[in-house]
């Protein structure tokens, strides 16, 4: 089978005052359907830039990251948010769920942004909510939540319109040790149905279970992985 996602020599560069940051000084990597990566690297080697950068939330300073066949520099900004929407679920580590709205709503709104009917929007919510163990959550607001349960609310969140890649940065990172591993199990989970994932993280429960291990470092992949 082919790739789903390559990045080919992904440079970004920041300036902050008089210091020029480079963030990813020359990144390839390629990743298959079903595969479940995990990106480690110590703080600063740029694994947030290089997430946003795959999620096409952010322009690279160089290089090109191409998503089944299509690459990113070919999109205009509407076009490259759109295929964000549609194929791409990303998970925060402090989860970013809209504070006003229920663990249903949070869940069902991006798909009602997709162009999902309500109902149908609702019952898939509902649906991903049970299969995150969170059934009996769903009218909840974040606030009324754990930590661990927000995560699984953006998670599924994430999930729930079938997207063909799921990129999720130190998800476990705000969690107790319990609830990272809750999660830790439900990406695994994600990833046994078939899903796809690249997440950043230093938490053993997620790198044990990850099937590929790539260490980053000083905004590059260290050779030979
Ligand atoms: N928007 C920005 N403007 C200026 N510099 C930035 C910006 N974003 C990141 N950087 C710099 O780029 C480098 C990489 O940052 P990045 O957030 O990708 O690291 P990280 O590996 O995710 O770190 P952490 O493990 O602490 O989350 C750092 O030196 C950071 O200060
Ligand atoms: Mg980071």
């Amino acid at each position: 089978m082919g790739l789903l996602l390559r990045a080919v020599n992904l440079r970004r560069v920041f300036v902050q005052g008089r210091r020029v940051v480079h963030a990813l000084a020359g990144v390839s990597l390629a990743v298959a359907p079903g595969e479940f990566l995990v990106i480690t690297g110590p703080s600063g080697c740029g694994k947030t830039t290089l997430l946003n950068v795959l999620a096409g939330m952010d322009r690279p300073s160089a290089g090109e990251v191409v998503l089944g066949d299509v690459a990113y520099s070919t999109l205009s900004e509407d076009d490259l948010s759109a295929l964000r929407r549609e194929r791409i679920g990303y998970v925060f580590q402090f989860y970013n769920l809209l504070p006003h709205l229920t663990a249903l709503e949070n869940v069902a709104l991006p798909l009602r942004f997709r162009g999902w009917g309500r109902e149908a929007a609702v019952r898939r919510a509902r649906e991903v909510l049970e299969e995150m163990g969170l059934g009996h959550r769903w009218r909840h607001r974040p606030r009324e939540l754990s930590g661990g349960e927000q995560q699984r609310v953006a998670i599924a969140r994430a999930v729930a319109g079938n997207p063909d890649l799921v990129l999720a940065d130190e998800p476990t990172g705000n969690l107790d040790s319990r609830s990272a591993a809750r999660v830790a199990d439900l990406f695994t989970e994600i990833n046994r149905q078939g899903r796809t994932l690249v997440v950043v993280s230093h938490d053993p429960a997620l790198v044990e279970r990850a099937v590929r291990v790539l260490p980053m470092r000083d905004g590059s992949i260290a050779a030979g992985t």
